[in-house]
């Protein structure tokens, strides 16, 4: 049966609950087609903007009005992330395949940041009286990072190290039932961990973010390499004990999420996640879209300049431009009060919210 185009009762609870919720059908397979024949062009594509095909995932299944619903109106996404993970690869952009028996552990990450590995060496950064922790202090705002998705500061203040959305929708678009499948996967339930973090930097005076307080911007990798993204110790510390148990599955701090072709997952921005290696022998094919509830003194709401459907820092241009916004709005220190408080980003939620977080309604 088709999923409804509102969020039941129970799926409000679990949102709530565990920072994510798995729709059931919620993607007619007419719909997931036509997205299909475009991707099966070109797997391998990151972002794929100006589609209708593989917008119309989002945009004509029932996710736009259940994101209406939920959380409130907001600008219909113009591009998406198309993640195809290739048979024994660890995600959709690390180009080497990995080996199946002896695979890494995925670590989560929240999106938004500033990642990937740094280009300076860690003894040059150490030798020039700069630390890991603070590196990157006094650089230039708009620098993107070495995996090319986040600038490294999103105001010039440098007061801000993460940029942040409200709701992360991925697409199920093959069979991903069976753990090991590249399954996109969450630390369940650690978003108010994450959150309070979020909230804590702030009480601290800032930054937020990597660089901020007790959140080291790089931290040292092999052969003198430092490398930036990963979420901090005193962060990850923080998070729930919430395991997944099931067989043929080697990371259970994980929750993978087992989806059939044409569900699809809602997360909150604040929900840690990760791709997982596939270690099976089909890709896995899944479609994300970014989406931020719509601020009406925005003035770049629907500005394809913003690249509103897959940016993960929609106060600046997809690809890191400054954008000048009117005095009385400050894009930035609106997006880090939501950080700070995120379910005041979902008008449907406020009822499940209150009865699960009381203290929430007085923030
Ligand atoms: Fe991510």
């Amino acid at each position: 049966m088709a999923h409804a185009d509102h969020l039941s009762d129970e799926e409000k609870a679990l949102l709530v609950r565990d920072g994510f919720v798995i729709l059931r059908n919620a993607v007619s397979r007419d719909v997931r087609e036509r997205a299909k024949r475009v991707i099966n062009e070109n797997p391998q594509m990151i972002v794929h903007g100006d589609n209708d095909a593989i917008n119309g995932l989002y945009n004509d299944s029932i996710l736009a009005a259940l994101l209406d619903e939920a959380m409130g109106p907001h600008t219909r996404p113009i591009n998406a992330q198309v993640a195809v993970t290739m048979p024994h690869y660890a995600d959709a952009v690390v180009r080497t395949p990995i080996d199946v028996n002896n695979v890494y552990a995925p670590g989560a990450h929240v999106d938004g940041g500033w990642a990937g590995l740094c280009p300076v060496a860690q003894s040059e950064i150490l030798a020039s009286g700069q630390s890991l922790h603070s590196w990157g202090s006094d650089g230039d705002p708009q620098s993107m990072g070495p995996a090319g998705h986040a600038p490294l500061w999103q105001n010039r203040e440098r007061t801000v190290a993460i940029g942040s959305y409200t709701a992360l929708v991925g697409i199920c678009l093959n069979d991903q039932t069976r753990p090991g499948k590249g399954q996109f996967s969450v630390r369940r339930g650690a978003h108010e961990a994450v959150e309070a973090f979020f909230r804590g930097q702030r009480d601290e005076g800032g930054p937020i973010g990597g660089g901020g307080p007790r959140w080291p911007r790089l931290i040292p990798a092999d052969d003198d390499r430092a490398v930036a993204g990963t979420m901090p110790r005193a962060m990850v510390d923080t998070y729930p004990d919430t395991r997944f148990e099931g067989e043929d599955w080697p990371w259970p701090e994980l929750t993978p999420t087992l989806m059939a072709e044409g569900d699809a997952v809602l997360a909150l921005h604040a929900l840690p996640h990760t791709a997982t290696p596939n270690l099976s022998d089909d890709p896995r094919m899944n479609v994300f879209f970014r989406i931020r509830r719509l601020r009406p003194e925005n003035p770049y709401e629907g500005d394809p300049r913003i690249g509103w459907g897959v940016s993960d820092h929609p106060d600046r241009a997809l690809n890191g431009d400054f954008l000048e916004y009117p005095a009385n709005y400050d894009p930035y220190q609106t997006s880090v009060d939501k950080m700070c408080d995120h379910w005041s980003e979902w008008s449907g939620m406020q009822d499940f919210v209150a009865e699960i977080r009381p203290m929430s309604a007085t923030e």
